[in-house]
């Protein structure tokens, strides 16, 4: 799921490794280097962890000044030493993030000429294609560019040749590869945090291109050889300290730094000295739409979830939304007359991309709402709205959605305002709400803490957790059953709580807690009215509510999260706090990898 390569002057295989470290946050099950030394190309793999490549490093060190190094997330064979990159045929050493999607016809006709494979992975064959074509009497740029012309797929690729003793070979199509300059050396790396260290200049590929990259540069071609030339631009990821300060995990210090990054967010949206908020890129015509289409992933598709309710309630404008894998293929009927937004933290997701392109396809406006400004989604964009969380490390995303909420209500109230159903007066209360949130954020942040550490041993000896919500507590419902799920392993499903009789309710008994999040809104009464349901049956409930919610149920709970009373629209983001906290401290209590959960990926750039 990482990628690093660096041709330099000096020894690389430490260097390497400090890289990688810096996409650990991707997620991934398996790592290794290689480098190359007097034309003896080695490699350290290790299964798991980096500390257990670091362990065979430190008994058998790498020398070498030109290496590349990968972290792996498995996807063609079990994460084990054998599957883990870099690999080796033939004096051909090779890292690969994404899918070949034809490496079964390829090895096929491989065997059949006699190749021996030693992996299960899909991987490997790139390695005996650029093999055969460099023994095929080819230099090996021209063995790379034959190679790139027989597969097919969604590919990040670094390859080094044993007899090429100052290069490195970069292509991508599909998941991001960036080109880093230093003096006199040169870096190759999945996303500009990783070679922060090494360098800010930056250049990214984009699809079908081809790099050589030598100390002193790199040349980009397309597969057909021709030069194109890629814009080096100055990446800000070093500007950011990527560590996590006085918290034990990365989850922990994005759920504290909340308050302020929503803030900084909102200051590019809303103006606080006025009250209003600024229109919305014209690039997106909201006064004219039809209606509007949503696509995301995971967190960011719940997100979307909640701007649904916003956009259809605050500019009228109705919202077809859907996880990007399906909508990707739904053949959904679209027209000019709507626009469609794309929602993507790392904005390299790879279905949410392909959703993106197939809105395109169809003639409408789009507008991306990502974290990664330089990203593949943003690029492709007609209008981003960045959501300026800065980098997020943990793999279950937190500030990044509270963050993606508070740019959609902001556009949400530009959408309605530009169509003419937001009054002045009312888009000035509703931008004071807003401007409210950080300050409110803080101290619901402050006030609930040792509830939710207390709270979580509880919930850790539960084997199963309901989450109910409404309106837009519904999507948060989700969202707290997600974030539960991924990072504690413990079963929990999200559901509309209307929906609670005609199913769910089956497994109401005294072993499944029931988590209600019902602030007192439009739809509190008849939350509560679910939650005697659940009461009824002998149901352990954990209600999530403010002040009036508190005073207005005599509801016997197992416990009673009372928030303060907070204006609708900024609900969402509020009561987003105790569910991630929930989630959080019951991992720490049940000892997982918390900003690592198994088999998750931050970043995922394979269908
Ligand atoms: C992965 C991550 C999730 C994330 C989803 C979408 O599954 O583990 O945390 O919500 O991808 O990612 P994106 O970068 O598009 O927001």
């Amino acid at each position: 799921c990482g990628i690093v390569g660096i041709v330099g002057c000096q020894p690389v295989a430490e260097r390497l490794v400090d890289a990688l470290k810096r996409l650990e946050y991707r997620g991934y099950d398996s790592a290794g280097v290689a480098t190359l030394d007097h034309g003896v190309m080695d490699r350290r793999r290790a299964e798991g962890k980096l500390f257990n490549l670091e362990k065979k490093l430190s008994e058998e060190p790498l020398p070498g000044n030109i290496g590349i190094a990968h972290t792996r997330w498995a996807t063609h064979g079990v994460p084990n030493e054998t599957n883990a990159h870099p690999h080796f045929v033939d004096g051909v050493a090779v890292v690969h993030n994404g899918i070949i999607e034809n490496f079964s016809e390829l090895r096929d006709e491989l065997l059949a000429e006699g190749a021996v494979f030693t992996s299960q992975t899909d991987t490997e064959v790139v390695a005996h294609l650029a093999a055969k074509y460099r023994k095929s009497a080819l230099d090996s740029k021209a063995a790379m560019l034959a190679t790139l012309n027989r597969i097919t797929g969604a590919y990040a690729l670094v390859v080094m040749f044993a007899d090429d003793p100052n290069t490195i070979f970069a292509a991508r199509f599909g998941p991001p590869l960036a080109i880093g300059y230093g003096r006199g050396e040169m870096f190759l790396g999945s996303d500009a945090i990783a070679l922060s260290p090494f360098t800010n200049e930056i250049s990214y590929l984009v699809d079908g291109d081809f790099a050589v990259v030598k100390t002193d540069g790199a040349q980009v071609f397309d597969y057909s050889g021709n030069p194109v030339s890629r814009a080096r631009q100055i990446s800000q990821a070093s500007a950011y300290v990527v560590d996590k300060g006085n918290h034990r995990h990365f989850m922990e210090k994005e759920i504290y730094e909340q308050p302020e990054v929503i803030s900084h967010a909102l200051s590019h949206y809303v103006d606080f000295a006025d009250h209003t908020v600024k229109p919305a890129d014209a690039a997106i015509d909201f006064k004219n739409l039809r209606g509007l289409a949503i696509s995301a992933c995971g967190t960011a598709y719940l997100a979307g979830l909640v701007g649904k309710y916003w956009f259809e309630r605050y500019a009228r404008l109705p919202v077809e939304i859907d996880v990007a894998s399906e909508f990707r293929y739904r053949e959904m009927p679209l027209s000019p007359d709507q626009a469609a937004l794309f929602i993507s933290q790392s904005g390299e997701t790879a279905d949410t991309l392909a959703s993106l392109r197939y809105c395109k396809d169809s003639g409408l406006k789009i507008g991306a709402i990502v974290n990664v400004k330089e990203s593949t989604i943003a690029r492709e964009a007609d209008a981003v709205f960045p959501i300026l969380a800065g980098p997020e490390i943990g793999v279950a995303s937190t500030k990044a959605f509270t963050c993606q909420l508070a740019v959609m209500a902001s556009l949400a109230i530009a959408a309605g305002k530009a169509r003419g159903l937001i009054t002045p007066a009312d888009e000035n209360e509703l931008v004071r709400h807003l401007a409210e949130m950080p300050r409110i954020m803080s101290k619901v942040l402050n006030l609930i803490q040792p509830q939710m550490e207390s709270l979580s041993r509880e919930l850790s000896r539960f084997k199963d957790v309901l989450y109910l919500g409404r309106g837009t507590s519904y999507p948060l419902a989700l969202e707290g059953a997600l974030k539960l799920k991924e990072i504690s392993y413990i079963h929990a499903e999200g559901y509309a709580a209307g929906e609670l009789k005609h199913g769910p309710i089956a497994l109401i008994d005294e072993n499944m807690p029931v988590i209600v999040i019902a602030p007192h809104d439009r739809f509190f009464d008849k939350t509560v009215s679910n939650m005697q349901e659940v009461a009824a049956r002998g149901g352990k409930i954990i209600f999530i509510t403010d002040e009036k919610g508190a005073a207005s149920s005599k509801l016997e709970t197992m416990a009673t999260i009372v928030l303060p009373n907070v204006a609708e629209i900024i609900a969402p983001m509020v009561f987003s706090l105790p569910i991630q906290l929930l989630a959080y401290h019951t991992a720490v209590f049940m000892g997982t990898d918390v900003d690592q959960p198994r088999n998750l990926a931050k970043s995922v750039t394979v269908e």
